[in-house]
């Protein structure tokens, strides 16, 4: 009996001293489920887990993140938010105005990120003058991919503008290759789109339209050759591509079902994920056009209670933006660090090309935001934009129609 009562009471001792000892705690929304992606997200996790953390792994799959953003809303309104969530660009300034945003200050003082982020950058994860976001990386929107060995057989070179863009199309399809590879879904038809956009409107003519969402810009002769562009682009897709994952259209491209995909360089984590090499399998170029269209994903910390909780954020912030979670998991992500002082030379040569062009884009005035990956404007905005995108990719309206109610779609929605 008495040994028993004893027994029982040092398995409670044992549970107390457990539960005092939990640790850092996070649990950590975020969309990162493609191979590439939890190859690159798998990276953090074991670094929180070496560092004492405990891990809750809440992904929301869905490419873009449109699915985790609304099970994100749905957590907040049950007064039950995550720890930790992968957020970007101005939404993280939208939340933090609903007041739901933890301050991570006191880590970003401590580790000098003012030192190491470039201004641009720590301006996105600022709220009102304090730290409320952590930086991982900067991808860059504006890519083409392609398979090396199609347009090696099919004598084509990388296109440079889109009049050998659609050249090389027509040559391919007519090889019967299927010359761009894509997935019907709201958000990489805004990615082709803003790619297009910027080939063909240029980086003053992208500000002014999807930065400072200037009616004269949006209404011009040059938007509706945009949207010409889009038509010739459908006429490019295979008949299966509705509601296609983006990452299976990279695998047409790894495969040689297709040639091309515009995407950005979270695509390179697929195919590298699968063992392929920048330059021998596939090849990388910015797409046509002059320009950066930089997506910066990054992680915001919701208000919880519990030290164990707050520890566990403190930790995660200080760990992302650390030097050696910077490198590792932009070497898998196909992005680069954020950070400006990480060693470079375990990068490819489309990384150094983006690293490169990133530089010379800051110089030059031509390192714009991504709509499509919400870095230029409120969801209201750049939701209404992707609503006509979609509208005139999936029918037969005419360029003019879609400028006309595009201009009316932006108005409306301020
Ligand atoms: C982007 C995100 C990337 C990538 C992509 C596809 O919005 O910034 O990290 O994962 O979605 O899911």
């Amino acid at each position: 009996m008495r040994r028993s009562v004893l027994a029982a009471a040092s398995a409670l001792a044992i549970a107390g001293a457990s539960l005092a000892q939990a640790g850092p705690q996070a649990e950590v929304l975020h969309w990162w489920t493609s191979g590439g992606e939890a190859k690159s997200v798998a990276v953090l996790q074991q670094e929180f887990s070496a560092n004492g953390g405990t891990w809750t792994d809440m992904p929301v799959a869905g490419g873009g993140g449109d699915a985790a953003m609304t099970a994100l809303r749905a957590r907040v309104l049950s007064g039950n938010a995550p720890t930790a969530v992968q957020l970007k660009g101005p939404a993280i300034q939208e939340w933090y105005e609903e007041g739901v945003l933890a301050n991570i200050s006191a880590v970003a003082e401590a580790e000098g990120w003012d030192k190491v982020l470039p201004a641009s950058i720590a301006a996105h994860m600022k709220c009102e003058g304090q730290w409320c976001a952590a930086p991982v990386n900067v991808h860059r929107v504006d890519w083409l991919w392609a398979n090396a060995e199609i347009l090696k057989a099919n004598g084509i070179e990388m296109p440079t503008s889109w009049d050998e863009f659609n050249a090389a199309a027509d040559k391919l399809q007519a090889a019967g290759v299927i010359p761009l590879a894509h997935g019907g879904q709201a958000w990489q038809d805004a990615t082709v789109f803003e790619v297009v956009a910027l080939g063909i409107l240029g980086a003053d003519g992208f500000q002014q339209a999807f930065v400072d969402l200037d009616p004269a810009m949006l209404a011009s002769d040059k938007m509706v050759a945009v949207f010409d562009q889009m038509r010739k682009m459908r006429g490019y897709v295979d008949s299966n591509f509705p509601g296609r994952d983006w990452n299976l259209a990279t695998s047409m491209v790894m495969n040689g079902e297709a040639a091309f995909q515009i995407m950005g360089d979270w695509a390179k984590g697929e195919f590298l994920a699968a063992g392929k090499v920048p330059g021998q399998d596939f090849l990388c170029a910015s797409a046509p056009g002059a320009g950066f269209l930089y997506n910066v994903d990054s992680f915001a910390m919701f208000d919880v209670a519990g030290d164990d909780k707050q520890d566990g954020q403190a930790l995660l912030a200080k760990l992302i933006v650390g030097q050696n979670f910077q490198k590792v998991f932009n070497l898998n992500k196909g992005s680069i660090p954020a950070r400006v002082d990480v060693p470079m030379e375990e990068f490819d040569s489309c990384a150094h090309l983006s690293a490169a062009d990133m530089t010379s884009s800051s110089k030059d005035g031509t390192l714009l935001p991504s709509y499509a990956h919400g870095m230029a404007m409120r969801g209201a905005q750049s939701g209404a934009i992707t609503d006509v995108v979609t509208a005139h990719f999936n029918s037969d309206m005419s360029s003019k129609d879609a400028v006309a109610m595009l201009v009316d779609a932006v108005a409306n929605s301020l």
